[in-house]
C-alpha cells in the first residue's frame, strides 16, 4: 500500500480506520442468513458468512483452495492470494473469501473464468514458493501442495523461486520453530494467530513488493532473539511448510543424495543454545522487567530488577 499523501489536510490517519492484521479488521460477510445455490445446490449459511462458507458447506463441481482463508478463530481472510475465485450471476468472478453471502446468490465453481482465475493465481503463489516438496517437513499435510495436486499443476507457468532468485537463510535458532521464508505465500495467518488469537504480538509481515517478508515486531532478526513464547499457533495455522514445529520439521522428508541442507537449501541460521525454556531470552528478560516494575509500583519490590537477565540482544521492547 503506499504512503504517498494525497490531499489529507483534515482526513483522519488510515490507521484510524484500517488496522491490517489485526482483529479490528471490518466484518466482511453477509447481515442476516442467506439462501445460496452453489453448482445447483441451495444452501442455507449464517449471519456473517461469505462465499467460501457456502461453498465449502456443498460438493463443488471444481476445487477452491481459498489458501489466506483460515476459516477458524477470526483468522483471514485477507483477500491476498485470490485463489478462492468464483463466479457469480450477479457480480461476475470475486474471491469467495471475502464476498458477502447475499440471499439469492448463485455461484459457479466451475465457470471457465473462475477456474482460470484459480489457475492463473495458483500459479503465481506457487512462483514465491520453492515446490521442495520431498525435503520439506509439511510434506503430504501441506494445503499448498493439496491446492497445487488438486489443479493437477504440473509446471507452474511463471516458474517456482529457484528459478530467479537467492535463497533467504533457514532460521533454525528457535528450540521450538523453524522458519523458512523461502516456503511463505505471505498468506498472513500465523501473524494474525500470534497477534490477534495468542495477543503475543511477535510476528509482522515487513518489507514491501518482492522484498515482503515474515519479521519480528521487536526487529529482532532471528526467532530465538525475538519475544516468542513457543506457542506454536502460527505453525499450526501456517498453510505451507515455512513454519514447522521443531521435532517433526524433517518428519516427512525424502532426503535426496547430496542434499545436505534442512528443509531447504542455502544458508541456515542455526540455534546458540540461549533459548532453553518456553520463553526466548528476550521475552523473558521482557517479562522480568515487567514484574520487577510492578513490584517496585506496589512497594514489594525493594530494589531494582533482581533476576533480570541481560537482554543479549541489547534490543528495546517498543
Ligand atoms: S510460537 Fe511465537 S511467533 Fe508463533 S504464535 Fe506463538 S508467540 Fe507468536
Ligand atoms: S509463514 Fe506460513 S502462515 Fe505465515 S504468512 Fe507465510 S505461509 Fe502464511
Ligand atoms: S482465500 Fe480468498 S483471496 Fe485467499
Amino acid at each position: 500500500m503506499s504512503s504517498e499523501s494525497h490531499d489529507t489536510t483534515d482526513a483522519p490517519p488510515l490507521t484510524e480506520d484500517i488496522a491490517p492484521g489485526t482483529a479490528t479488521d471490518p466484518p466482511l460477510g453477509s447481515a442476516d442468513r442467506a439462501t445460496v445455490t452453489v453448482d445447483g445446490t441451495e444452501v442455507t449459511v449464517a449471519a456473517g458468512s461469505t462465499l467460501i462458507d457456502a461453498v465449502e458447506a456443498v460438493d463443488t463441481d471444481d476445487s477452491v483452495p481459498a489458501l489466506c482463508h483460515y476459516g477458524r478463530e477470526g483468522i483471514g481472510p485477507r483477500s491476498e492470494c485470490r485463489t478462492c475465485m468464483v463466479e457469480t450471476d450477479a457480480h461476475g468472478v470475486v474471491p469467495a473469501c471475502s464476498f458477502p453471502a447475499e440471499d439469492g446468490a448463485v455461484v459457479s465453481t466451475d465457470a471457465d473464468g473462475a477456474a482460470t482465475a484459480r489457475s492463473v493465481n495458483l500459479d503465481l503463489v506457487l512462483s514465491n514458493h520453492n515446490l521442495r516438496c520431498t525435503t520439506c517437513g509439511k510434506n503430504g499435510r501441506c494445503e499448498l501442495q493439496d491446492a497445487a495436486i488438486e489443479e493437477d499443476v504440473e509446471e507452474p507457468r511463471y516458474g517456482v523461486f529457484d528459478d530467479r532468485d537467492a535463497y533467504e537463510p533457514l532460521d533454525d535458532t528457535s528450540s521450538f520453530i523453524q522458519i523458512d521464508r523461502n516456503k511463505c505465500i505471505l498468506c498472513n495467518r500465523c501473524v494474525e494467530a500470534c497477534n490477534d488469537v495468542q495477543v503475543e504480538g511477535v510476528l509482522r509481515m515487513e518489507g514491501s513488493g518482492q522484498d515482503t517478508r515474515i519479521g519480528f515486531q521487536s526487529d529482532a532478526e532471528t526467532m530465538e532473539a525475538s519475544t516468542c513464547v513457543s506457542c506454536g499457533h502460527c505453525a499450526t495455522v501456517c498453510p505451507t511448510g515455512s513454519l514447522v514445529e521443531k521435532g517433526i520439521e524433517d518428519a516427512t522428508t525424502i532426503p535426496l543424495p547430496g542434499f545436505t541442507q534442512k528443509n531447504s537449501i542455502g544458508k541456515a541460521y542455526e540455534n546458540t543454545g540461549r533459548s532453553k525454556g518456553p520463553m526466548t531470552p528476550k521475552k523473558r528478560a521482557q517479562r522480568a522487567k515487567e514484574e520487577a516494575a510492578t513490584e517496585n509500583e506496589t512497594g514489594d519490590g525493594g530494589d531494582a530488577t533482581p533476576g533480570v537477565p541481560e537482554d543479549p540482544d541489547g534490543g528495546e521492547w517498543p
